[in-house]
């Protein structure tokens, strides 16, 4: 027997890589695909599937470089004690490129999670298609695709960039749920050298793809990480606020903080002026369990906060307009996440601060009339707990895309400075009473007299309660008991959805 033993155990060896090959790959700045499963797993957890799989020898070179395992560690564990699957590449055998082999681990692995309901973490770091082994590996990629999206919405799918992701394999990134990219990864589908060849444009790796541009511009990366050990922190914190699948709930953890604590502070926090810019986050932290908040999307489009907290243990879903970029106005970015809570189960909060849309060419070329419509489609769409807070402003069509009662919003409350109306007073006077301003005897001292009128008719949050178009006005102070009073009658709310194959969800 100890034979045998001794020849599994030569294997195993073999496929764990050499000394020499950590080595190059920590001169790098990045850990071995190794040291990043020890790292996303609770310790000793991990168990590691097709350690002895192979590559067909017949490919062109004759497999040079490659090694058992074919460049990709696979298998499952736990994370904060739940189930997970990962697949992480790894960058000393061939680059971490992806051949037939390589990519039947991966869709292997993304199998089981998805019969087995566990989230999957894909943790990349390659050279794209292996070259050697031609069609097969582009054959390898689609069918990691079709498993990208057979498992949309089901189970929770992170992509985590490490280093390398060129080409068509950006792909599977782009189908996931979140993407983390660190200071020292790239994602692009042409690099460099193509730009420069084909577009006379001269750029680094770095200004091309890098994990910050993704982090700021392109909103492809949802979470930018200095490091792989930071980074991956990162994603077994998102993992606690995620359920291991669509038809279970997101992870509740007992609160320490209280449910029907008061937060007076909140009284100073948000000035009344309506011109006054403040931090939303500052908003959230004093309302949810333990100030705690995963931001997600921290640096791109920041005139809207969204990101995951606890209301009383429960995961909820925050989505936010933030006064201190671009006043607060509707971003899109929020279409996506609203899509993610619904999809698992999460409650969603809305706090409102809005002045409205972004005005301008630039918004209405860039398509304002499709995005803002994928929002309300979100809304409408959402079946979860859907609760609104209205901390000041709420104009226009702000008021009736952000979770409004017309779109099922759930249970809607507003501060007693909350302003709901078509428009803010100067602008409402301004069209409405131009004329009769112009050819008073004081026109200023009208001007304001209408605005003060204009005020005190529609300016408040009065007339919405009026209407039942909020639920109730509450005091600052007690957001955060009214809210999770609210989310308890609303966790055991029932779908529903008129039966139909799919809707069309706006381009
Ligand atoms: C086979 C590859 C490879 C690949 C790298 N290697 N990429 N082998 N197929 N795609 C091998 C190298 O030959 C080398 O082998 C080892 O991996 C390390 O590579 P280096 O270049 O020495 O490493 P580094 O300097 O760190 O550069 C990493 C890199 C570079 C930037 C990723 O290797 C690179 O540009 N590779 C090609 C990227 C690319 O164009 N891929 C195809 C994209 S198209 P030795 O034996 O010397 O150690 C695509 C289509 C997908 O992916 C379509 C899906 C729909």
């Amino acid at each position: 027997m100890q034979d045998y033993i001794d020849r599994l155990r030569a294997l195993k060896a073999e496929a764990a890589g050499s000394v020499k090959d950590a080595e190059a790959q920590h001169k790098r700045g990045r850990l071995t695909a190794q040291e990043r499963i020890d790292l996303l797993f609770d310790p000793g957890s991990f168990n590691e599937i097709d350690t002895l799989v192979m590559p067909r020898y017949d490919s062109y070179m004759g497999g040079k470089g490659s090694r058992l395992g074919d460049g990709v560690i696979t298998g499952f564990g736990l994370v904060h004690g739940r189930q997970v699957f990962a697949a992480a590449q790894d960058a000393t055998v061939m680059g971490g490129s992806l051949g037939e082999m390589h990519a039947n681990k991966i869709v292997k692995a993304m199998n089981m999670a998805l019969s087995y309901g566990c989230p999957f973490v894909a943790l990349n770091d390659s050279g794209g298609a292996r070259i050697q082994e031609g069609v097969d590996s582009l054959g390898g990629y689609a069918r990691i695709f079709d498993a990208n999206c057979e498992s949309s919405g089901v189970i929770p799918q992170i992509s985590v960039i490490l280093g390398p992701c060129a080409g068509g394999a950006v792909y599977s990134p782009g189908l996931t749920d979140f993407i983390f990219m660190t200071e020292n990864s790239y994602m692009f589908i042409t690099g460099p050298e193509v730009v420069k060849s084909v577009m006379q444009e001269n750029v680094s790796q770095e200004e091309l793809g890098g994990g910050r541009i993704h982090a700021t511009e392109s909103g492809v990366a949802h979470f930018l990480s200095s490091d792989d050990r930071e980074c991956l922190l990162k994603v077994r914190e998102l993992l606690s606020y995620l359920p291991s699948n669509n038809q279970s709930d997101p992870p509740y953890i007992a609160p320490r903080d209280d449910p029907e604590r008061r937060c007076p502070e909140l009284e100073q926090l948000v000035p009344v002026d309506p011109h006054k810019p403040y931090d939303v986050r500052t908003v959230i932290a004093s309302i949810v369990d333990d100030g705690r908040f995963l931001e997600i999307h921290e640096l791109w489009a920041q005139n809207m906060v969204v990101g995951f907290a606890r209301l009383d243990g429960f995961v909820v879903g925050l989505v936010a307009n933030q006064p201190m970029s671009l006043a607060g106005t509707i971003d899109i970015k929020a279409t996506h996440f609203i899509r993610i809570c619904d999809a698992y189960n999460i409650p969603i909060i809305t706090l409102q601060d809005v002045p409205g849309f972004l005005p301008g060419t630039s918004q209405e070329y860039g398509g304002i009339i499709r995005n803002g419509a994928r929002l309300i489609y979100a809304y409408s769409e959402a079946t979860v707990p859907k609760l609104m807070l209205i901390l000041r402003k709420s104009y226009g069509g702000a008021y009736c895309v952000m979770s409004s009662k017309g779109l099922r919003g759930d249970l809607l409350y507003a501060w007693p400075n909350a302003e709901l109306a078509v428009m803010g007073a100067a602008g409402a006077v301004n069209i409405l009473f131009r004329n009769e301003v112009k050819s008073a005897a004081d026109p200023k001292a009208r001007s304001a007299e209408l605005v003060s009128e204009y005020q005190e008719k529609f300016n408040n949050p009065y007339v919405a309660a009026a209407r039942g178009l909020i639920d109730d006005v509450i005091e600052p102070r007690d957001s955060r008991r009214v809210l999770i009073r609210a989310l308890h009658v609303t966790l055991t709310k029932r779908d529903r959805h008129v039966p139909k194959k799919h809707g069309i969800s706006p381009m």
